[in-house]
């Protein structure tokens, strides 16, 4: 049994699709651990805070019964095992979607014509709850894994499962036919540690860095040099740039500018500065972003 030492504990999936990135999301918080999937417990050198390497599934549950204070998980499997946690933040990575799939040479082309048809799935629950609000009677065939070879050994006309990149689907001969959940990373945690006054605050200072880090994500920030007299055309520019910081240059009538530029915009953007009258752009990575 992990004690109870008054440090945070955060529940990661300890090999699998969120990994790397739930990994990196901590780190860039500026926490320093050293993290192995066989190991259940990693504890953090510079912050009140260790972290528990553990099977996405069972994240919800430990999250729930207090085994980890917080969480990162999918949406999804949150959805499915019904856990009572609070959502605290939406991390905007490990983005799917279940979907119900057909082999690619069977005739159901409509969720209609899944009437009746067996349907294989690791999420029974958020599957059957699909069924029913679509007045739809099914054989739901509950597997642990391996959901796409169902099919082909004959034990599902069809399947619902998580959906990526399209991968696993397109080298089974699988065919997407309808989306039943979006989904992406979340940030849950346990209610009572909530409440805790001293778990709390150490909740309230990862959330600050978590937010900073978040926010700076797919942001650069960006330096140039323009005349005066175009400021007023680069201010159009740049769609970030409401109050861009503007120091002047030793050289007469030149300013300095800079700002925070979304990075999938930036090579369109950069043009067009240019062709406004900057020079000597300089763009940098932003680290975090403290509000
Ligand atoms: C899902 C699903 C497939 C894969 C699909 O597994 O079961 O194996 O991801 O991804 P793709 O479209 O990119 O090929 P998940 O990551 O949820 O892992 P788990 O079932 O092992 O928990
Ligand atoms: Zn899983």
């Amino acid at each position: 049994m992990i004690a109870s030492n008054g440090r945070l504990k955060i529940a990661l999936q300890k090999s699998g699709r969120l990994t790397d990135e739930s990994l990196a999301l901590l780190r860039s918080c500026g926490l320093e651990f050293e993290f192995q999937k066989q190991s259940l417990y990693s504890p953090c050198r510079n912050f009140a805070l260790d972290v528990l390497a553990l099977r996405d599934d069972d994240i919800p549950e430990y999250v729930q019964d207090g085994v980890a204070d917080l969480g990162i998980v999918g949406e999804n499997v949150v959805a499915e095992r019904g856990a009572r946690v609070k959502t605290l933040n939406r991390l905007g990575f490990g983005g799917c979607r279940l979907m119900l799939s057909v082999p690619v040479r069977s005739s159901i082309r409509s969720l209609a014509r899944l009437r009746g048809k067996r349907i294989a799935t690791t999420y029974p629950n958020t599957l059957k709850r699909f069924l029913r609000s679509h007045k739809l009677r099914c054989e739901v065939v509950e597997l642990s894994g391996a959901v796409e070879l169902a099919p082909t050994l004959d034990v599902a006309d069809a399947i619902c499962d998580i959906v990526s990149t399209g991968t696993t689907a397109r080298v089974n001969g699988l065919r997407p036919l309808l989306t039943v959940l979006e989904s992406e990373s979340l940030l849950v945690a346990n209610p009572a540690a909530l409440a805790d006054k001293r778990k709390r605050a150490l909740v309230d200072r990862l959330l600050i860095r978590i937010s900073g880090s978040l926010q700076a994500r797919g942001k650069r920030y960006i330096m140039l040099n323009a005349p005066v007299s175009a400021i007023p055309r680069l201010k159009k520019i740049i769609p970030a740039l409401k109050s861009p910081t503007i120091v002047p240059l030793a050289e007469e009538g030149m300013v300095a500018l800079h700002s925070v530029i979304a990075e999938d915009v930036f090579w369109d953007v950069m043009e067009q500065l240019k062709s406004a009258g900057a020079s000597g752009i300089i763009v940098v990575p932003i680290e975090t972003i403290i509000q």
